[in-house]
């Protein structure tokens, strides 16, 4: 993947699309919250387990509107219909509820996550968890917020006393697979968190609510903008074996000091083979 532009060259000011993807976020969350209490229907996707709601349709539908009405001429990826290139630089990729088995269930987190992205790199990007309208923004170079203050990452702890969090797949061998890699290293690190929503998980790393989080399988919408979230606030968001993140490969994100220790230990244990 190319370097992305220096900041002059950008084709737009991150700043601004922040504070569009925020407006836009909160908005998608406040339909959302209402649509569930109004009740739902429910399909399946690319296995029995993978769900999608007309919730998560309306959202969609919803978060590419407003994003067009403001710019018109973007690109966009969600995940519930568009693939459409435009002509500024700007692609915005979407996902209109992540955590869609917990907003099913009403087990909180479930996440509106909107990045924007110029060759293929977040710049900016906004996630508002819906059930408690926890607003998180950050934009290249410009940092990263969670309801108007600034997320800092604190010292990290030893791999030993770490906590981790990571995600499984709908698809149910890669599941086996996924799950038994977490058994092999389980028992070293302090404990694991299986939050249910990607975007989530990488704002927990921006605020320290856990220490390290990786995951296989990740779509482009799951990590967008929690990608740009957990870095401004000072994380290091790799692919497992360093470099710019690729999904589906594996993703692992954690403090400079601590990602090492967690992509060794990951490594170790064949993560690399899944
Ligand atoms: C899922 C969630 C989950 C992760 C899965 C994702 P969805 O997204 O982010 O935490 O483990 O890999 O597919 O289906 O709820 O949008
Ligand atoms: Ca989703």
């Amino acid at each position: 993947m190319p370097p992305l532009p220096s900041p002059n060259d950008l084709p737009a000011s991150p700043s601004e699309l922040a504070d569009l993807a925020l407006r836009t976020a909160v908005a998608a969350a406040d339909m959302v919250r209402e649509r569930r209490s109004a009740g739902f229907g429910i399909a399946t996707k690319s296995t029995a387990t993978d769900m999608v709601t007309d919730v998560d349709k309306a959202s969609d539908v919803l978060i590419r509107g407003l994003l067009l009405d403001s710019r018109p001429d973007d690109g966009l990826v969600t995940e519930e219909d568009a693939d459409q290139p435009g002509t500024t630089g700007v692609v915005w990729v979407v996902d209109p509820i992540d955590g869609t088995t917990n907003f099913v269930y009403g087990h909180p987190p479930y996440a509106v996550s909107i990045g924007a992205c110029v060759g293929g790199r977040p710049i900016a990007g906004a996630i508002v968890e819906i059930s408690a309208d926890d607003r998180y923004v950050a934009s290249i170079g410009g940092g990263s917020y969670r309801n108007g203050s600034r997320l800092r990452l604190n010292e990290p702890p030893e791999l030993s006393r770490a906590l981790i969090s990571t995600g499984f797949g709908y698809d149910p061998d890669r599941r086996r697979d996924q799950a038994a890699l977490l058994g092999r290293i389980i028992d070293q690190v302090r404990d694991v968190r299986r939050l249910g929503a990607a975007a989530f998980d990488l704002c927990s790393i921006a605020a320290g609510r856990i220490d390290g989080y990786y995951e296989h399988g990740l779509n482009d919408w799951d990590l967008a903008a929690g990608q740009i979230i957990a870095a401004e606030a000072g994380a290091v968001v790799e692919h497992l074996t360093g470099g710019v993140p690729a999904p589906p490969g594996c993703i692992i994100a954690a403090h400079p000091d601590l990602v090492g220790p967690l992509r060794d230990l990951l490594l170790t244990h064949g993560a690399d083979e899944l």
